[in-house]
Formats: C-alpha cells, structure tokens, sequence
C-alpha cells in the first residue's frame, strides 16, 4: 500500500509559535494557560508535564502569576480583568487572529453592523466578538442568513480557518441582503494551503486519513474537504486508532493533519501505516 503525506500538513505558524513559546515559558514557573493551549489533547498533555497547566478561568490564580492567551485570543474585556488582577501576560494570539479583531474593531468604528462568519462557540469568534461591538452577529452557514435581519451596512469577517466555499456563499446572500457591504477576508492562508493540498491529495488516492484533535476545527474542515471529494476519510488523533478493515482493498492511502497537530503524532501514524501492522 502506497501511502502519500499531503504537501501542506501539521503545525501552521501560529500554533508553532505558541508551542515553543509556551514550553520556554514553563521554566519560569506558575504558568497557566486559559484553555487548552491547542486543540489537541495529546500535546497538552505533554506542555502539562512541563509544566503549563490549563485553566478553565482565571479566578484562583495569584498576583503575579503567568496566564497564557492561546492563539484564538480572547476579548478585551478578559484580558483587562487579567491585567487587573495582577497577572502576568504572556499573549500568544496568532497575528492572523489579531488582525480579523482590529478588522471587527474597525468595521464596528466606521458603524458598520459586524458579522462574523464562524462557529459560534468557537474561542476564536468569541474573542473576534470582543472586539466587533453591541450589534455583531455570529453567522455559521448560508441557511443561517435567512433566519436573522441585518442592517443596511454590513461589515464581514471570518473566523481564520472558514473554508472560502461557506465564506463566499455567506458573503454573497449578505450582498443580496444589504445597502453596503465591506468584506474582509481574514481567512487564515496556512487554513487554506492545507485545505487545498487535502483537496488535491484526495483526488487521487483511495481512503484518506485525517490526523488531529477532534476538538479542532480546523482538523474537521479538512475532514469535510476530504469527504467532498467522495473519498472515504478517517478522523483519528492517533495511530492507534487505525483499523484494518479501512484499507481492505486498497492501494493509495492519503494523509493529512490539522494545523494543531503535533509531527511527533503524525510521525507515529506514518509509522504505523508503513509497519503493515495497522489496527494490530
Ligand atoms: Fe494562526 Fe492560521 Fe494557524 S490563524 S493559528 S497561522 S491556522
């Protein structure tokens, strides 16, 4: 069996960045992230055993202590109770996410009603919420636009890893919908390289893997651009997941991972598919 890693997979920039932050950062002692740092449950894990531990909220920590800003950022108001309290910041937000925040800021400035295109519960959103004023509206799918009014000038933003198929339908219903509409497109390139290059890669092989957190939404876009494709895809976070009876017939397995996926993880699930020995 013929196994092909996508060209584009794994730790984008931002999430690189914050790791290595967040493991230097452990030596200083007292380090806290709110929220799980990445979407994945193995790596956190592992900064956990170094020392960073997760936090739901900030409420127990003391004066002084360190508290990680993952790269979704929060929204302002969070970070200056934070600062109020006393604690020391080490803001790991991903400049792509910072700028979909002062691109909301800005939209909500000039008087534009914000709309964000996300998941709604989404860290990312919520922290893009911050930033998008009194009036701001979460939009998920083109079906959502119709059960919603919107103001005459609408200003859009999308949560960094939107695929530009929902963006761009979204966009056009609010066009439509609208007097005035400026758009911003703070879709996350990294997102979109390793969209397209699952895309391409599941167009000429038999089965696809998708590797990463299952919390993480960038892994489970890729897991839909992948099935859109027509190809049978598997989500797992790690190699032990594989089962045999995935590759009974099969000649060419692709493999993908999410932006939040450690190689360390990925590595194991390669290894794995070449041992022969999967689902053992
Ligand atoms: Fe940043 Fe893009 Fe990664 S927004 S965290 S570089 S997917």
């Amino acid at each position: 069996m013929e196994i092909v890693l996508a060209d584009k997979a794994g730790f984008c920039f931002g999430v690189k960045r914050a790791i290595n932050t967040a493991f230097e950062a452990a030596a200083k002692g007292n380090v806290y992230c709110l929220g799980p740092l990445i979407h994945n449950p193995q790596e956190v894990e592992r900064l956990r055993k170094a020392g960073v531990k997760t936090v739901e909220d900030f409420s127990s920590l003391q004066p002084g202590e360190y508290l990680i800003i993952r790269s979704h950022g929060v929204p302002p108001q969070v970070l200056e109770q934070a600062r109020a309290k006393g604690l020391q910041i080490i803001d790991l937000t991903c400049p792509f996410v910072g700028k979909a925040q002062r691109d909301a800021e800005a939209l909500s400035r000039e008087g534009y009603q914000v709309v964000v295109v996300g998941e709604k519960q989404h860290p990312e959103v919520q922290s893009i919420l911050g930033y998008a004023g009194q009036n701001a509206l979460v939009i998920e799918t083109a079906d959502d636009v119709e059960n919603n009014t919107f103001q005459p000038r609408l200003g859009v933003v999308a949560q960094t890893t939107q695929s530009y198929g929902n963006f761009s339908e979204i966009v056009l219903k609010l066009l439509r919908l609208s007097k005035e509409l400026k758009v911003f497109n703070t879709i996350c390139n990294s997102t979109k390289e390793r969209q397209d290059s699952a895309h391409a890669l599941a167009g000429q092989v038999d089965v696809m893997l998708v590797v990463g957190g299952r919390n993480s939404a960038n892994t489970s876009r890729l897991v839909s651009v992948c099935r859109s494709e027509g190809k049978p895809t598997y989500h797992i976070e790690v190699a032990d997941e594989i089962r045999p009876e995935w590759f009974a017939g099969v000649s060419r397995v692709g493999v993908t991972a999410g932006a939040s996926t450690p190689d360390w993880v990925l590595e194991g699930v390669l290894e794995k598919l070449k041992s022969g020995k999967v689902g053992t």
